[in-house]
């Protein structure tokens, strides 16, 4: 059986290894992986296939950055020539990129079984682009595999029937088992000269966050403040870098002296920088969940999030962008003690595993492909 899986973005690339590595172990199954290329710098891609283990790509389909109706629009023509070309029985697609629901409507076309892996997840905040995809991406896949019972009862709530609806687990929190080895013999520590406990991590690249002036000043201003109170280490988005230069100021967070701007970085040094961090700010949905599970406190820059189940076990509050919440928040966060990991009973590294046998065990051995 010829399973495709559609990949294009940074966190598609870390969701789909761990089902890969799940998938690859039987016999039978042939994983065909196409890269839409949405993001195509090496340290967005590259750095990723190589400490993840996943293989090259079947096809790239090369489509590159763009408005969001070209983008989606340029993938999925693209990616309905490569599937009519070489085939699929199933299509695998992960999280709420702009590929994942391109790669989505073309099955669905197409009527090849589809597959949604972080099926679900809402904000219920539709100026975030990824939650249109969400809800898109859902409303046609005939397999929807869950995070958590909160995305099964949002798929519910939308009419979804029952027996379309997996709950599986987190598959960003099989990596960081998966990876934990490797991960802590990264030299990133070494490399940005900071030492294990000392220092905060922050990611922030949403379009809401950061591709306006105001917010953008908002984020440095706070950053400026907390930098008096902990160590701060930056990976710089792509988008972010763009967008500070754009608005003319790279320099003043340059300029922030207990702040380190990094590039963006790969797989294992980014969990190294994680494990290892006192406090986390991000805007990202993956590391909620990843700082949660490694008991790392993280302060997210959004009104609203699709993992809730975070917040609800307290290892992650919403600062939004407001200056002084950040600080205050940031000030509890640092001067209590290390929260204990989050025990999640589907926290268990093997969310991957149980998507692969949920798919075989509807597979028509009659008829061929599976049971819908
Ligand atoms: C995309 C996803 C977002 C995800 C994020 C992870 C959508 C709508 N957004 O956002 O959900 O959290 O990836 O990183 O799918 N760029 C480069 N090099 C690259 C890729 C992008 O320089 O390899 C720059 C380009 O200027 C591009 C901009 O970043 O225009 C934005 O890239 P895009 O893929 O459109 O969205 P992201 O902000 O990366």
């Amino acid at each position: 059986m010829r399973w495709v899986a559609v990949v294009g973005a940074r966190p598609n690339f870390m969701k789909i290894a761990p089902i890969y590595r799940a998938a690859v172990k039987h016999e039978g199954i042939e994983f065909f992986l196409v890269h839409t290329g949405q993001h195509y710098d090496g340290g967005m891609s590259d750095v990723f296939f190589d400490d993840l283990g996943l293989p090259q790509p079947d096809i790239h389909l090369g489509v590159g950055s763009g408005t969001h109706a070209s983008q989606t629009g340029r993938v999925m023509v693209k990616f309905e020539e490569a599937v009519q070309e070489h085939g699929a029985d199933l299509v695998i697609v992960v999280g709420d990129v702009n590929s994942t629901l391109a790669g989505a409507l073309v099955a669905s076309k197409l009527r090849i079984p589809l597959a949604h892996v972080e099926a679900g997840f809402r904000s219920y905040d539709r100026d975030m682009p990824e939650e249109i995809n969400r809800v898109l991406t859902d409303a046609v896949s005939d397999f929807l595999f869950t995070p958590s019972e909160e995305a099964s009862s949002n798929l519910l709530k939308e009419g979804i029937e029952k027996d379309r609806i997996f709950l599986v687990g987190d598959v960003m929190i099989d990596n960081l088992f998966a990876n934990a080895g490797k991960a802590a013999r990264s030299g990133i520590g070494k490399e940005l000269g900071v030492e294990k406990g000392e220092y905060a991590v922050l990611t922030v690249h949403r379009p809401a966050n950061v591709d306006s002036h105001e917010t953008l000043s908002a984020i440095i201003d706070a950053l400026r403040e907390l930098s008096c109170r902990v160590r701060l280490v930056f990976p710089l988005h792509p988008r972010t870098e763009k967008m500070l230069s754009r608005h003319g100021l790279l320099e003043d967070l340059r300029a922030i002296r207990n702040l380190i701007v990094s590039r963006p970085l790969g797989a294992m040094d980014f969990q190294w920088l994680l494990t290892n961090a006192r406090l986390v700010l991000t805007d990202s949905g993956g590391v909620q969940a990843e700082s949660s599970a490694l008991g790392v406190p993280c302060l997210t820059l959004r009104d609203r999030t699709e993992r809730n189940e975070t917040v609800k076990l307290g290892t992650n509050v919403l600062v939004g962008l407001d200056g002084d919440r950040i600080i205050m928040e940031a000030e509890k966060a640092l001067s209590g003690s290390r929260p204990e990991p989050a025990r999640i009973s589907l926290w268990d590294g093997k969310a991957s595993e149980r998507i692969v046998e949920a798919l075989l065990a509807r597979r028509d051995s009659d008829r061929g492909g599976f049971r819908l």
